[in-house]
């Protein structure tokens, strides 16, 4: 069946109430996949779903859920509809000094950004194998290549994000389940003002960033980085610097 995603028929979005996941949901809807849509923002997530109905004439359905609570109703309530493609895009940063925040602030972005991802990419992979096609598309970012100071919890399980997701491309591969893994950089959408963090100037839009992203879920790539200047830090800068360099120049920039 290949990865022409006209040949699939449902994709679940996680995080599609905004930014990044509402443009999957969007463009996944215009190649004609039917679309489930997931967050916490039911009034967001129905703006998505109107749109949708507007270019499209795909079959959304609404799941109102917080990922780091509610995963099992999720599941129970998604397992239904025959996932072809799962897009793990649902994710939030935290900036500031390690030790004002308090630790729930960060085990919530670890249960989102790392307990959700992979329990969703173990429950669809598992049914995706044993029908022998399917993907996955898991968000991940140019901060998890790199040390970030003051930004470590968020970048941390982003590396996560990474490596679990390569790993994961070559596994499920012989199976017929096609895994990616997006590593934006900066992207005009709500993050940076939830993440409490000033953004730089030159921001990718997310259509772009999608875009790219299915044309490299198409070709059958593991790993999709958008914009050059993030190119630039996953070839150029993990291969000259040493991470206690970009460290501590890192924590002279923050
Ligand atoms: N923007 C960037 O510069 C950038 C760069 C690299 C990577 N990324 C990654 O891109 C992904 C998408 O982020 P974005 O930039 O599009 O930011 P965004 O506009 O803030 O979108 C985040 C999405 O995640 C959902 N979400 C947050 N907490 C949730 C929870 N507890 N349960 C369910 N859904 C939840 C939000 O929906 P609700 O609030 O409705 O729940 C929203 O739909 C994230 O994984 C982020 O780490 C972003």
């Amino acid at each position: 069946m290949g990865n022409n995603l006209k040949n699939y028929k449902w994709a679940m979005v996680t995080g599609a109430s905004s930014g990044i996941g509402r443009q999957f949901a969007i463009q996944l809807a215009k190649k004609g996949l039917n679309i489930v849509l997931v967050a916490r923002n039911t009034e967001a997530l129905t703006e998505v779903a109107n749109t949708i109905h507007k270019i499209s004439n795909s079959s959304v359905v609404i799941l109102s859920a917080d990922l780091t609570n509610d995963i099992d109703v999720v599941i129970d309530n998604t397992s239904r509809f025959d996932i072809d493609l799962l897009v793990n895009n649902a994710g939030v940063g935290l900036y500031g000094d390690f030790v004002d925040k308090e630790y729930e602030e960060y085990e919530n972005m670890m249960k989102l950004n790392i307990n959700a991802l992979t329990r969703l990419s173990h429950h669809y992979a598992r049914l995706m194998t044993t029908k022998g096609n399917g993907g996955i598309i898991n968000i991940a970012s140019v901060a998890g290549f790199i040390p970030m100071p003051h930004f470590s919890v968020y970048s941390a399980t982003k590396a996560y994000v990474y490596n679990f997701s390569m790993g994961l491309w070559a596994e499920l591969r012989p199976h017929g389940v096609h895994v990616l893994c997006v590593a934006p950089g900066s992207t005009q959408t709500q993050f940076f003002e939830r993440a409490n963090m000033s953004t730089g100037q030159h921001l990718m839009e997310p259509e772009k960033v999608v875009d790219g992203a299915l044309k490299a879920f198409e070709k059958e790539k593991p790993l999709y980085i958008p914009g050059f200047g993030n190119k630039l830090v996953y070839q150029f800068v993990r291969r000259f610097f040493s991470d206690k360099f970009v460290a501590n120049v890192l924590e002279r920039y923050f």
